[in-house]
């Protein structure tokens, strides 16, 4: 059974790092298994509790309550605690500031970076809810969603893991990965020369990411208007939302083979522009003979700026995904596209709105889920709050382990050897 220890062996390895970074209370949070059951009990230090001890409540941040001067955001999260602006205005008061330098950073390293840090929001958000699971890293036993094929173009991990690792000084365990992805997101929009975006706060982090989620969840880029609709329902999100948030690719690339349905030997120049069209054909068909997946600018007159360029292009016939260009030709979104290309003002206050609409996609708020202490690993999971969680970091009892900054030593279970 050489493959079911090595396996035990990485989930230690993996669970240790995490424990490291932990404060004293939450250092020493996993227990192992007893009898057949899941149910974990606590390893308390230095004084080890009694076994018949009710494990105390894990991995928890402080509790929600209502933050003088912040208001609900909508009904979208009633039935459970809502997200707040200003959630963190007492407990991680550097929050924003922290994102503001560490974003200003790395655009000043690279002028792309706000497309990035918006599209990892919008991926987060999309695949399962603004949970953070885009950000888990895969295990031994499960395919994360950041490791899907599909995910060309998703980049800048770093910009996050960087923003986390300051609040983990300033504010350890207070500040969530998934609210780190939104804040950074409305943070490069603004930077890059959009709409200021007040977000509301507290969301939790997931503690899981499956891989087939991002295929099926992720609007394609060959979709007609329908499509888009029909993907954009799934998650609460209406026809307008389908145009606005299409605006993001005012600072967006695509790679080449993601529009290369519009091109066919045998068809005539897709595109309205048919000049444009030819260059982006001639630019395309060049980058691939050196086996290079060439990137075009979405809105080729103005890629790092947010503003309406993106909508005076699909105008102009300049629209490069088939889902760009199907907005200027189909009846139900043209006025709309219409009006944004001639007047940003719409534009960016709708904008806000359906950013907004977004962040609250199937959000964990309240006691739900968890506060990552590295945005890339789940933390251990109190099996006794969450019983059936921990299925792909501990596939069975005896491949539970202790920190080494536990008081026992650093051992697994069973089938250690
Ligand atoms: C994309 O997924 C592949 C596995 O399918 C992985 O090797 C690669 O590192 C991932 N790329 C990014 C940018 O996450
Ligand atoms: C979409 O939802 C917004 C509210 O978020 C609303 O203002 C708008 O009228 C809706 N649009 C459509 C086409 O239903
Ligand atoms: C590009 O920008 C110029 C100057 O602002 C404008 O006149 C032109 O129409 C734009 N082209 C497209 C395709 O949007």
């Amino acid at each position: 059974m050489k493959t079911a220890v090595t396996i035990g062996l990485m989930i230690c390895g993996l669970l240790a790092m995490t424990m490291l970074e932990g404060s004293v209370a939450e250092q020493c949070p996993f227990g192992h298994a007893t009898g057949g059951g899941r149910k974990l009990q606590q390893v308390q230090g230095p004084t080890p509790a009694p076994m018949t001890a009710p494990a105390p409540a894990l991995v928890q941040t402080p509790a929600l309550s209502p933050l003088p001067n912040s208001h609900l955001t909508g009904p979208d999260v009633q039935g459970k605690p809502p997200l707040y602006f200003g959630f963190y205005d007492t407990t991680c008061p550097s929050f924003p500031a922290i994102v503001k330098r560490q974003v200003a950073s790395a655009i000043a390293a690279d002028s792309l970076t706000p497309a990035q840090l918006l599209r990892l929001f919008f991926h987060d958000c999309f695949v399962m809810g603004c949970d953070a699971s885009l950000l888990l890293k895969s295990t031994v036993s499960n395919l994360a969603e950041q490791d899907h094929p599909n995910n060309f173009t998703v980049g800048k991990y770093s910009v996050i893991d960087a923003i986390k690792a300051e609040l983990e000084t300033a504010c350890p365990g207070v500040v969530s990965c998934a609210d780190i992805l939104g804040a950074a997101a409305a943070e490069a929009v603004e930077q890059a020369g959009g709409p200021h975006i007040d977000l509301a706060y507290g969301r939790r982090d997931g503690l899981d990411s499956f891989a087939p989620a991002a295929k099926t969840n992720l609007p394609g880029s060959t979709l007609q208007v329908e499509g888009l609709i029909e993907n954009f329902a799934n998650v609460g999100l209406n026809l307008t939302d389908v145009i606005v948030l299409s605006g993001g690719h005012t600072i967006g690339q695509a790679r080449c083979s993601t529009f290369a349905d519009r091109f066919s030997p045998t068809a005539p120049n897709p595109f309205p522009d048919t000049a444009f069209g030819s260059a982006v054909e001639s630019y395309c068909a060049e980058g691939n003979t050196v086996g290079l997946d060439r990137r075009m600018s979405l809105d080729a007159n103005t890629t790092t700026a947010f503003d309406n360029g993106y909508f005076q292009s699909l105008v102009n016939g300049r629209g490069i995904l088939t889902s760009d260009d199907v907005l200027f030709k189909d009846p139900q979104t043209k006025a709309t596209v219409t009006l944004f290309a001639n007047d940003q003002k719409a534009f960016f206050d709708a904008f806000q709105e359906s950013f907004r609409k977004m962040g609250r996609i199937n959000v964990l708020t309240g006691t739900e889920g968890q506060i990552r202490t590295q945005c890339s690993i789940r933390r251990p999971i109190d099996l006794t709050l969450n019983p059936n969680a921990n299925t792909d970091f501990a596939q069975s009892q005896d491949q539970v382990c202790v920190p080494a900054s536990c008081p026992t030593p650093p051992t697994c279970k069973g089938t250690q050897q």
